[in-house]
Formats: structure tokens, sequence, C-alpha cells
């Protein structure tokens, strides 16, 4: 528990308690990560990780095309560059390191991986390269906050891992975000920057330890607000049985699609064990036919949507970054199917999704 004043000290004003601090403590630990700073949101953390991995204008950061805008946008608000690498394939929408390996030049400053679905990228081969070429890894761990890959959990692997609290998230709060990290002068910069660059925060002023502060520089307003704070703290502890749930779902859903023709499945079914399963990707292998497989779930109520549109391809990034060729991030853009899966979806919820994309496809 964190301290507070006693109750004969008369506050300026007073924060009812410190749900915040609360939050961090309990989720570095559940990352095994020696600091964990909440913000406002995952984009929030990613600028901020940008900010400490000193990107700025003139560098480039390797992102993958497959991804929510939000990973490259953050690079933008650096005023550094986007360069967009391609994922694996099909059978695996994470980044692939050799692309990455490609699009290294001596402006890359960062790459970063994005955990896609919840499914652990090559953590230990980016590393690696990031390594060798004296580069920051930042992981975008929006999808992942909860998945390990030979027990230690993802969000940890390089400078800094950026995670998501939005309301269809894994772990949700509404708008939330976290921004984790083993290195000291990381967790205070992105401390610092969250709230106005401002050298302390009321809390510490409320609990005494200073009465006053300085601004050291430009900072934002990303801080995490008490109440989402409060209600991460207490979702958190059952976390861990609805990632498992989402794996049961995920296992039943790749043994009933297993049987409808023309449906690919990313991933190999041993990877469900180490995802969080935070979405149910699907291929349609006939890509043209994809959007009209959605309209007839839509037809039948199964909302679908598409992890994602590539990056690259949106119209304000062709127009100042030009248009890599990403033949894997296209085609999946082109041909996948996000199908409804959340922790207390039940198996005829499942069956309902199934049936309808085996008789669009029929
Ligand atoms: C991969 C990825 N990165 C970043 C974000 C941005 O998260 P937020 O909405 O918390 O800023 C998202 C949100 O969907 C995401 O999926």
């Amino acid at each position: 528990m964190v301290s507070s004043p006693s109750a004969s000290v008369i506050c300026a004003f007073h924060p009812s308690a410190c749900a915040a601090a609360e939050f961090e403590r309990a989720f570095a630990e559940h990352l095994g990560a020696r600091h964990a700073v909440a913000v406002s949101s995952c984009t929030a953390a990613l600028h901020l990780a940008y900010l400490a991995a000193g990107v700025g204008p003139g560098d480039e950061v390797i992102v993958p095309a497959m991804t929510f805008a939000a990973t490259a946008a953050a690079v933008v608000y650096c005023g550094a560059t986007p360069v967009f690498a391609d994922i694996l394939g099909p059978h695996d929408l994470s980044l692939d390191p050799e692309d990455v390996a490609r699009r290294i030049t001596p402006a890359t400053k960062a790459v970063t991986v994005v955990h896609f679905a919840g499914y652990p990228a090559p953590v230990h081969r980016l590393r690696e390269l990031c390594d060798a070429h004296g580069l920051a890894l930042i992981e975008d761990a929006a999808h992942s906050p909860a998945a390990d890959v030979d027990g230690r959990k993802l969000g940890t692997f390089g400078l800094a891992g950026a995670f998501s609290f939005f309301s269809n998230k894994v772990l949700a709060c509404g708008e939330g975000g976290l921004l984790s990290t083993d290195d000291d002068d990381v967790a205070a910069l992105a401390r610092r920057l969250r709230s106005q660059g401002m050298t302390s925060g009321s809390w510490s002023r409320f609990t005494g330890e200073t009465d006053s502060y300085d601004v050291v520089g430009l900072g934002y307003n990303y801080r995490l607000d008490e109440p989402r704070s409060a209600l991460l703290l207490s979702r958190l502890g059952r976390l861990g049985s609805e990632v498992e749930r989402r794996r049961e779902l995920t296992r039943a859903y790749r043994a009933k699609l297993s049987d409808v023709a023309g449906v690919g499945l990313p991933y190999a079914d041993d990877a469900v064990a180490s995802s969080t399963c935070y979405v149910m990707p699907v291929v349609i292998e006939d890509a043209p036919r994809r959007d009209d497989v959605r309209r007839r779930l839509k037809e039948r109520g199964v909302q679908t949507s598409v992890f994602y549109p590539a990056v690259h391809e949106f119209t304000a990034y062709q127009a100042r970054y030009g248009r890599p060729s990403l033949p894997h991030s296209e085609f999946i853009a082109r041909s996948e199917i996000t199908l409804p899966l959340y922790a207390d979806m039940d198996e005829r919820a499942q069956d309902r999704v199934v049936d309808g994309l085996a008789e669009a496809l029929a």
C-alpha cells in the first residue's frame, strides 16, 4: 500500500487514493518488469517510448505495415519517418525480421514489433538484430498483456513495451495504456513527460514527498485517471482466467474451422497456449470473396472486422511516404476476417459464427 499523510493533516486538495500507483506496482509485478508507467492510451505509451529512444526529426523507425495506425502515427509525432516492413506471411502475421534487416539504414533509430492478436513475434531474433545495429527495440504489446516467450512476459524484451487498455482489449478500462521498462531513465522520462514535464506529481505532493515542482521540458497530459486505474486493478486479478478462456474458445474455433474449406488459420495450434488470443483472425483463401463473406455474416447478425487494413496503403501514409510493395501485408489486408471472440462467449454463439462462415463460403 502507498502511505498517505496522517488524518490530522489538512490537505490543499484530497486525492481519495492512488489507484494509479497501486495498479502500476501490480502490473510491474505481473510483467516481471522494473517499471510500469500508467498513461492515457497505448498511443501515448508508444509516443513516450519513441521519445525515450531518442527518436526525432531525420530518424527512421521500422514498423510493421500490418498493425493499427497508432504504431506508425506515434513515430510521426516525433518528427521521424515510419519505414514499413512486411510480415512473415498468412501463416504468421508477425513482423518478418529478415525484411526488417533489409530496411535498416544509417537513419534507423528503432524497430517496433507488434505481437499480433497476442501471439508472440520473434522477439529474440529482433532483439539480436537491434543489438547488432545499436537500435532500440520497442514492443507494441497492445494485444498482449499476459503472454510470454520462455517464461518472460511480452513487453519486457525491448527498451520499452506499450500496452493498451482500450474498451475492446484483453484488459480494458475504456481508454488507457501503460509503458513498461527495466530502464530507470526511460521510466523517469516517461513519468515526467506524461505530466507536463513536471518534476513531481500531485500524489507526491499530497504524501509530502515534495512540496513544489519545476517544469524541465515540454510535456503532455498523458496521465491515466484514478477511476480507470481502480477498474484495471480489480480486473487484473482475473486476467489469467479470462485469457485461459480465450485460449479454450480459440482452440474450439480452430477445431470447428478445420472442416470449413477455403478458410486459412494463421499460427500453429500449439501457439495458442502462449497467446492472449485477443482476436480470432481467419484468412479467406479466395481473397476477392472476403467482403461478400463479411456481408453474408452481417446478414446473419454476426459482426466481424478486419485486422488490419495495411497502414502503408492509407491515404495519409501513401501521400507522405510513397507505397512500398509489402505483398504479405497487402494479401492479409484483403483476405483477413476477424471473427467475434470475447471471454464470456458461449458455444452456441461460436457455432452460429462457424455455421455462418461455412454457409457464406459454400
Ligand atoms: C497494435 C496496436 N497498437 C496500438 C494501439 C493503440 O492503442 P490505444 O487505442 O490504447 O491508443 C492499438 C489499438 O487498437 C493496437 O491494436
